[in-house]
């Protein structure tokens, strides 16, 4: 199988990142969705570093958001960086229509690849794109089933909520797997970003930050207040 998407369109290279910074990614599931455009540029302006897209199919988790055509829509918001995650079955299907639609990260969920070549067709689609790849792990799944790829990905996505709705309770027993991760990024000098996403708060966050998390997806905690305050207070856990 050819990993190689049909459109030609010309793709920069997504940003370069730091391990050691500490990042906010709004995820606009929270965002007023008849405001999109207001909400986006509202977040970036606020200091938001990514801008986080929920991408749901009603399959592989109980509820439906978006596709790539408004993807590609809201593209025209915001000049920082789409981290798009899909929260797909089949993501082979629809990864070259992210790609194309400006995602600029592309997080699968490991219980939507389970395997080697599938994850190779995946990651190797991205790259040509030269984007960021992210694998993400549901909280029922064991982390050392994504410890083959570790050297391969951009970002670990550690869900800390059952993935399908915002404004859930954080699971502190996830905090393992952040220290898992940091552990594993120290001792490989491994340059992946862990990002954490459910839940997120100041208090749950200044936990996810001391584990080793390094960006941080907030959905009810920045959109049910000032965007600017909700932001800072997070940059502020910075170790
Ligand atoms: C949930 C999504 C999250 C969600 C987080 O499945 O992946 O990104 O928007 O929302 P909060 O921060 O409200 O838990
Ligand atoms: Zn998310």
């Amino acid at each position: 199988m050819l990993a190689k998407c049909n459109d030609d369109s010309n793709h920069t290279e997504s940003k370069t990142w730091d391990v050691t910074s500490l990042l906010v990614a709004p995820s606009i599931l929270s965002a007023d969705f008849a405001f999109l455009d207001r909400d986006i540029k509202s977040v970036d302006q606020a200091g938001g570093d990514f801008i986080h897209v929920d991408v749901m199919d009603g399959h592989f988790v109980p509820n439906l958001t978006i596709g790539a055509p408004v993807v590609k829509s809201l593209r025209k918001c915001s000049n920082k960086v789409f981290d798009v995650h899909l929260m797909i079955a089949n993501p082979e299907k629809y990864i070259c229509d992210f790609l194309e639609a400006g995602s600029d990260i592309i997080t699968v969920h490991w219980e939507a690849v389970l395997d080697t070549t599938k994850f190779a067709y995946l990651h190797a689609l991205v790259k040509e794109k030269n984007k960021k790849f992210g694998l993400s792990i549901r909280p029922k799944t064991n982390i050392e089933y994504i410890k083959p790829y570790l050297h391969l990905v951009d970002l670990v996505l550690v869900m800390t909520v059952e993935p399908g709705f915002g404004g859930q309770k954080f699971m502190p027993e996830q905090i393992e797997k952040i220290q898992f991760l940091d552990q594993y990024r120290k001792t490989n000098k491994a340059e992946f970003l862990i990002s954490v996403d459910g839940g997120i708060n100041a208090d749950t966050a200044k936990l996810c930050v001391d584990a080793g998390a390094n960006v941080l997806v907030a959905g009810n905690y920045i959109f049910s207040q000032d965007h600017k305050t909700a932001i800072q207070k997070l940059k502020k856990l910075k170790k």
